[in-house]
């Protein structure tokens, strides 16, 4: 017998997006509380080893709250450079199992592997986007990528507004 079996979304995705939320509602301001989102995604999922989000500044993504063992170089990046840009200018996310077999690919960190990126609309246009590094090949796939994007939906409102 053979029937359609429903795509289910880890109980841990589900656990997170309301933490998330309540995190967000207690922070006293939308910086804290994007910073305590990067902080409660690093620790509740073990193979998000680097988590930044870059929020969209004209023609570049520039780095907002992150967490990680280490500072990227990568501050600054012009949309349409790298895979982080490359999602920025297409509004698709981006899901590398292989960073070393990606021209596109702009290194910050030895350890890093793999990669997944997914922006952040607001108002129909990317304002930003979530970069997330693995230290293990192919550590990301479609089930991290819709989770994400309900994280972002999330973000959204929280972007640095002039
Ligand atoms: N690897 C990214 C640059 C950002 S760092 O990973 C933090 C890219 O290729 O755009």
């Amino acid at each position: 017998m053979s029937h359609p079996v429903a795509e289910e979304a880890p109980a841990a995705h589900g656990d997170a997006l309301n933490l998330l939320r309540a995190e967000i509602a207690e922070a006293s301001d939308p910086a804290e509380a994007a910073q305590r989102a990067v902080e409660v995604l690093h620790d509740r999922f073990p193979h998000y080893d680097w988590l930044g989000i870059y929020w969209v500044d004209g023609a570049d993504l520039v780095l907002g709250p992150w967490v990680g063992p280490e500072a990227t170089e990568h501050t600054r990046i012009p949309i349409g450079t790298g895979i982080c840009g490359a999602a920025a200018a297409s509004g698709q996310t981006e899901i590398i199992a292989d960073v070393d077999a990606d021209p596109r690919y702009l290194a910050c960190f030895a350890s890093t592997k793999s990669e997944i990126v997914v922006p952040i609309f607001a108002d129909g246009s990317v304002v930003g986007e979530i970069d997330i590094d693995g230290s293990d090949a192919n550590a990301f796939d479609e089930t991290d990528g819709r989770f994400l994007e309900e994280v972002a939906a999330l973000l959204a409102p929280l972007r640095p507004r002039a």
